[in-house]
């Protein structure tokens, strides 16, 4: 493909995104499809990487069969959705993947602010929300591996930059597009680098450190910070405040008789009467 040329819609030019990343290039493998089921399937079935393998990096301009979580379908379309995944090998076992979780949530508002976008804000454990609606959504797995083998992770992200207005999507309330919040559209190469970039800092402190020095800046854009809420766990629903997160990336909620930690579900806030 002629870097001069526009891409097709939704296609990004891997060159462009290497071009981006400057100094930090060759620590990323990026590939770039017109279709496949799901980038987040395709980086699961990989073998083994050894430690020090470039970070693998797969987008599609449109997936058959996108997966969001707990089983979801996950819905884009080509130019309106940049979807990509990461197969990320960290050096050394981590024994608290969960703040992984929120850590590129807040990896990509961070990238999003640097575009100029001033609304982002995240929803436990991972959810980009701008005024109460969905905009991009965070799919993380991890490979099958011995207690002893150095952590990796496939990270899968759906990002909307312009979806048609009115776009309604199975499951979800309210779906926001980049494109409504800021004046113009970023670069995709621009802002898929940046996300990168974003993550490569943040991870490589993380697994030094862990989640709690990050503890500040997820609370600081939390969209549901001491409002009302309910969280389905997949059997059971518990009400009450959302008291934030602990230092491991585990939700707190005050249920009004103590203070429980989760560690999985689905965040909803509570209807006011
Ligand atoms: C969510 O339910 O909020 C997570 C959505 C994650 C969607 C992305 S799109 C790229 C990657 N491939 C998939 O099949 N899912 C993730």
């Amino acid at each position: 493909m002629n870097p001069e040329r526009p891409c097709p819609a939704g296609v990004l030019f891997p060159p462009r995104v290497l071009a981006a990343l400057g100094a930090q290039a060759a620590r990323f493998d990026v590939q770039w499809v017109a279709e496949c089921a799901s980038t987040n399937s395709a980086l699961m079935e990989l073998s083994a990487q050894p430690a020090g393998s470039p970070v693998r990096v797969l987008g599609a301009a449109r997936q058959t069969a996108g997966r969001g979580r707990r089983g979801n379908v996950w819905q884009s379309w080509p130019g309106a959705s940049l979807t990509f995944s990461v197969r990320w090998q960290f050096d050394r076992p981590a024994a608290q993947p969960a703040g992984l979780s929120l850590l590129t949530g807040l990896a990509l508002a961070r990238a999003l602010e640097s575009f100029g976008l001033t609304a982002a804000k995240l929803k436990w454990p991972n959810d980009v929300l701008v005024q109460g609606a969905k905009l991009a959504g965070i799919l993380i797995e991890l490979p099958a591996y011995r207690a002893s083998d150095a952590l990796a992770a496939v990270i899968g992200i759906g990002l909307n930059l312009d979806l048609p207005p009115g776009t309604q999507i199975d499951g979800q309330t309210a779906v926001a597009s980049l494109a409504q919040h800021l004046p113009a559209t970023p670069d995709v190469h621009e802002l898929l680098a940046r996300i990168l970039l974003e993550m490569a800092g943040l991870f490589d402190h993380w697994q030094d450190v862990g989640f709690a020095p990050f503890r500040a800046a997820w609370q600081q854009r939390d969209a549901f910070r001491d409002q009302s809420v309910r969280l389905f766990d997949g059997q059971r629903e518990i009400v009450g405040r959302n008291a934030g997160v602990d230092d491991d990336g585990a939700l707190l909620l005050d249920t009004g008789s103590g203070v429980q930690r989760i560690l999985a579900g689905e965040l909803s806030l509570r209807a006011s009467s």
